[in-house]
């Protein structure tokens, strides 16, 4: 029996990050390479899709070369190409998924669509590999803000979503607020530091409530009142929303915990994955209630190929390719059977 590791070639392009990376099935990133659109969207204050997927055409291919490149490896050494198939900008997923099509059927090798979400859902397992299922999954991205019950690769249980904004989106329109750019999250992050996060007093939006959903929209207007009231230093501004999203997040798991019960670990993934002060206050929250902590690092929470690749890994095995007439899929929710909630954001 063959027990070589398999090699996925990954490639993301689902919004302003174009990736490839190749990783096998023993949990190595042999390669991989990132570049961000930042430069080109940040006059916008924002990302522009049509940008986005031009900006992809033209890297992609010359990305792939070198990733091949850097790992010593032509096409013939890998054994699936996986791509970020939905959700995320229709125009630059075309881009990544067209591309991979072209080199699954060059490579004569299998097609895997990624649902973006199931590579942040799953890539906590890259780094850590003792993560077993089931696990409860805080899934914090610019697009998206949910908890989910990981029952396996392809079973994910929605527990909550926001019924506005995701996370991601009031970190960065809190940075533009306080006039720190975009992307925000990292901005807040490094000012709140200095700031005092009782300072300022904001709400906590469905804090306490019966319903099991998120929202952020009453925190970012509390943001925009305080800025325009010119009573507080933006550090502090910056600080006391950090705080009042970490008392959302921790009440909504609390929420979601006493509903489905504990699982022997919580796991944070997704850009805002990335705060130290969210991984510090959810790491404590696990302690809490006797469960072990998984947080990938940092490279793995924003958008990055690896993470696709890896959910290639984990559905090769499975069996679980795809046709190369496969459509790319603006909407694509992890849990189909959850019920659409208002507001959900399409972005991933
Ligand atoms: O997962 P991701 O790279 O892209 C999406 O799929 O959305 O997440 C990007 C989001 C942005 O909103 C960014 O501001 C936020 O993650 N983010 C952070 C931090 N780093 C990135 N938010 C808070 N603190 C950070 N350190
Ligand atoms: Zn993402």
């Amino acid at each position: 029996m063959d027990t070589r590791p398999s090699i996925v070639l990954g490639i993301e392009s689902s919004c302003d990050e174009t990736a490839v990376a190749l990783v096998s099935t023993d949990r190595t990133i042999l390669a991989e390479r990132i570049a961000s659109q930042e430069a080109e969207h940040a006059p916008y204050g924002g990302v522009v899709p049509e940008i986005a997927a031009r900006a992809h055409a033209e890297r992609l291919a010359p990305m792939i070369e070198a990733v091949l490149a850097d790992a010593d490896m032509t096409l013939d050494d890998v054994d699936a190409i996986a791509a970020t198939a939905g959700p995320g900008l229709i125009g630059g997923v075309m881009v990544g998924l067209v591309s991979a099509k072209a080199l699954a059927m060059a490579s004569e090798t299998p097609l895997l669509a990624i649902n973006h979400l199931e590579g942040h859902a799953l890539s906590p397992r890259l780094a850590d590999a003792g993560l077993a299922f089931p696990y409860l999954l805080l899934l914090v991205s610019g697009g998206h803000c949910q908890i989910l019950k990981v029952e396996g690769v392809g079973r994910y249980r929605r527990l909550a979503t926001t019924i506005d904004d995701a996370l991601g989106e009031a970190f960065d329109k809190t940075a533009k607020l306080l006039g720190l750019g975009y992307p925000g999250g990292p901005a807040v992050e490094r000012l709140a530091l200095e700031g005092n996060p009782s300072a300022v007093p904001l709400p906590r939006p469905m804090k306490g409530s019966k319903e099991p959903h998120f929202s952020f929209a009453g925190l970012k207007s509390a943001v925009l009142r305080a800025v325009e009231s010119g009573e507080h230093t933006p550090a502090d501004i910056a600080a006391s929303f950090q705080q009042a999203a970490i008392e959302c997040l921790t009440d909504r798991l609390e929420h979601a915990v006493s509903f489905v019960g504990s699982t022997p670990t919580l796991v944070v993934a997704g850009g805002v994955a990335a705060n130290q002060q969210i991984r510090g206050a959810l790491e404590q929250f696990a302690a809490e209630h006797e469960m072990r902590f998984s947080a990938p690092p940092l490279a793995l929470c924003t958008d990055n190929a690896a993470m696709i690749a890896w959910a290639g890994c984990e559905r090769l095995p499975l069996g679980d390719t795809a046709p190369l007439d496969f459509k790319a899929r603006p909407r694509w929710p992890l849990d189909s059977e959850a019920e659409r909630v208002r507001g959900a954001g399409v972005k991933a």
